[in-house]
């Protein structure tokens, strides 16, 4: 396995595993899969050609010995620099418990590092195990902020953080 951004002329690919996780894995999510599927390509072409420039935004994809896709991440820089926000994190169920997800999340740490922000944030769906076991391994903790996810769902998602040095070492 190895970890590497995904590149602009990947945005299809991209698209296919976000609809993918959206579809699959909805209810840890709070963006719909009936909202995303409509947007236009130029959207989709648009966020995977700044995150592959990565000056604000980035995309890491954890590729397979046979170029399969086993997960990805996102992040992207917040209104302070100093804050990196983490975002569509997904693990392939077959590829699930291997130290992937953990992967990911390094790479994004790294990619804060040398951006210069000291904090990454990300928001977890308070009743997601697995990813809230994943965060609070990797050294994230709740920052005490939580928001209603959102159109007609119950629950809540929780504002965790981690500070870089954390994250890469
Ligand atoms: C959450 C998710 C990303 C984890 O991916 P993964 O590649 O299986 O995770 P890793 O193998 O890197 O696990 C790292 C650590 O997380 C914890 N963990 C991961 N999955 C777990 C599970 N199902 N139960 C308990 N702990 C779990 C473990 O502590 C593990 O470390 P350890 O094996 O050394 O104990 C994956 O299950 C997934 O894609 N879920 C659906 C989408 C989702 O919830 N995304 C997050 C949205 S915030």
């Amino acid at each position: 396995m190895r970890i590497r951004k995904v590149r602009t002329d990947e945005w299809r690919r991209w698209r296919e595993v976000r609809l993918r996780m959206l579809r699959d894995d909805a209810t840890f999510f709070s963006t719909r899969y009936e909202d995303v599927v409509r947007e236009p390509d130029e959207v989709w072409q648009t966020w995977v050609s700044e995150a592959d420039e990565g000056v604000a935004k980035t995309l890491f994809v954890a590729e397979g010995n046979e170029g399969q896709w086993l997960g990805v991440v996102g992040g992207f820089v917040r209104v302070d620099p100093s804050e990196v926000h983490l975002v569509s994190m997904w693990v392939d169920p077959e590829a699930r418990g291997l130290g992937v997800a953990r992967a990911l999340i390094r790479a994004v740490g790294d990619w804060a590092s040398e951006r210069g922000a000291t904090t990454v944030l990300l928001f977890v769906q308070e009743a997601n195990g697995p990813a809230r076991a994943l965060y609070d391994r990797a050294g994230f903790v709740a920052t005490g902020d939580k928001a209603p996810i959102g159109t007609g769902r119950v629950g809540f998602k929780l504002l965790l953080k981690a500070n870089v040095e954390t994250l890469v070492s």
